[in-house]
């Protein structure tokens, strides 16, 4: 196929007939919806893409969420621990039939949620769990907290998802659970992972923090394991500026979830464990519960534009949506993310790429500066006192010679990504700038030098 042959092909539908004879004389045809003649990028002084439009704005508000916060401020009840009805209660009870578990508790965020699981299973210093290096801190934060080991296994570079078989490789006597994140808000290889845990006798703690609602093999993620946590960060599909929850259909291991998370205080007002304080605030759940009758639609709304996305980016070597496993029924699509492929634009930089996007109106960014295993705290556990007591010195140089994970450090420098709660639940038009703004970089990818 010849260098602009693929949108070539995908756009011809759009293609003016003027383009057409410009295209046939070799000259840059327009491209899509894009009308720009020339093709000069935006960023050097050309027509952007798309101007004077707003992408739907996130996080989600409306009257219905005003209403629900004033009438909390008005009525007193501020604390879950003032009333058995109150919105914490009442969400808890609304989340568990949403995902369809029996049990749900809430927590003041992911990283608490996972946390009190961790906390729960009597996971603790002397203990491994093996987790994914692309991820939020939060997921390493709630290992660390109880003075465990996080283990971090590589992971699938078309996918971003943990590679079950170096999850497989890293597992030690002293592994005590697996806690897969479905990364972007969509499913990991998790028939893999529970066949492992399975296999190892292990504990699954799903991160679904990004996961809300998703689907793997017509179970929502977050029920698969024996435990799965959501978080309500701001920028989730579903939010409250900072909130979580867990939820599971073991009633025992959900009650040590509520004490945990209930300073080590049991539903019997008895004081029983170790426990901090991470209760959720009347508030919070006044806001979430104001959300979830609209929260299907929304999440219909991510997975149809994503699949459109994807469908229009489909053969497009040069920008590659992250790999969707067999069994996903459907994706958060908190993030909508891809690979750049710097060889296909003339080897300019990712960075340029995204700048001369954003001059076209649409923004992608990169995701974590580097992975998890590159950053000071493996060097700060493994002088610390507990690590060295409950470890043996050949376990501890073990762990810091294969903390290595270069397939992470390769999806860290090619992902380009939306962040996509809000752009997602745009229109089709919306979703036509986007791709149309990345084939007219793509087809005049030549002027990147010049930024
Ligand atoms: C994969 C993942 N795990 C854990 C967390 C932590 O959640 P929170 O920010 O609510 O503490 C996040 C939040 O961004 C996340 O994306």
């Amino acid at each position: 196929m010849k260098k602009n042959d693929y949108t070539r092909r995908r756009f011809l539908a759009t293609v003016s007939a003027s383009s057409v004879a410009a295209m046939a004389s070799g000259a840059i045809p327009f491209i899509g919806k894009t009308n720009n003649v020339t093709g000069k990028l935006a960023i050097l002084g050309g027509e952007p893409v798309r101007k004077n439009k707003k992408w739907p704005e996130w996080p989600y508000v409306d009257d219905k969420m005003v209403e629900a916060i004033s009438k909390t401020a008005k009525s007193g009840i501020w604390c879950r621990i003032q009333s058995e009805t109150g919105t914490v209660p009442t969400f808890e009870k609304e989340f568990a039939s949403l995902m369809g578990t029996k049990y749900c508790v809430s927590t003041g965020s992911g990283t608490q949620a996972l946390n009190t699981c961790v906390e729960a299973m009597g996971i603790g210093a002397g203990d491994e769990v093996i987790t994914s290096p692309l991820t939020d801190p939060g997921t390493i934060s709630s290992i660390l907290t109880t003075r465990a080991l996080p283990v971090l296994a590589d992971i699938d570079p078309e996918s971003f998802q943990l590679d079950p078989d170096d999850v497989e490789r890293k597992i030690t006597e002293n592994t005590r659970a697996i806690m897969p994140v479905h990364i972007m808000g969509q499913p990991c290889n998790l028939d893999r992972i529970m066949a492992i845990a399975g296999k190892h006798n292990l504990r699954v703690i799903e991160d679904s923090c990004q996961t809300h609602l998703a689907e793997y093999k017509g179970k929502k993620l977050g029920t698969i394991g024996n435990l799965g946590c959501f978080s309500f960060q701001s920028s989730k599909t579903i939010a409250c500026g900072e909130g979580g929850a867990i939820v599971g259909n073991d009633e025992e291991l959900m009650d040590k979830c509520f004490t945990v998370m209930n300073h080590g205080t049991s539903r019997k007002g008895r004081t029983e464990t170790i426990g901090p304080k991470y209760r959720m605030n009347e508030f919070e759940a006044a806001i979430l519960l104001s959300q979830l009758s609209g929260v299907k639609e929304r999440f219909a709304r991510r997975n149809e534009n994503a699949k459109y996305l994807n469908s229009r980016l489909s053969g497009f070597p040069s920008l590659v949506p992250q790999k969707l496993y067999e069994g996903t029924d459907s994706g958060s699509f908190y993030i909508y993310a891809t690979a750049y492929h710097k060889d296909h634009f003339n080897n300019n930089s990712r960075s340029k790429f995204l700048k001369a996007l954003e001059a076209e109106g649409v923004s992608m960014t990169p995701y974590i500066p580097q992975g998890l295993h590159k950053e000071p705290w493996v060097d700060h556990i493994l002088g610390l006192k507990v690590y060295q007591k409950m470890f043996s010195p050949a376990r501890l140089q073990k762990y810091r010679d294969e903390i290595n994970c270069p397939n992470c450090d390769r999806v860290i420098d090619e992902v380009a990504m939306i962040w996509a709660s809000g752009p997602l639940i745009g229109t089709r038009e919306d979703m036509d700038d986007v791709v149309n703004a990345i084939m007219k970089i793509y087809e005049n990818r030549d002027q990147l030098k010049s930024i």
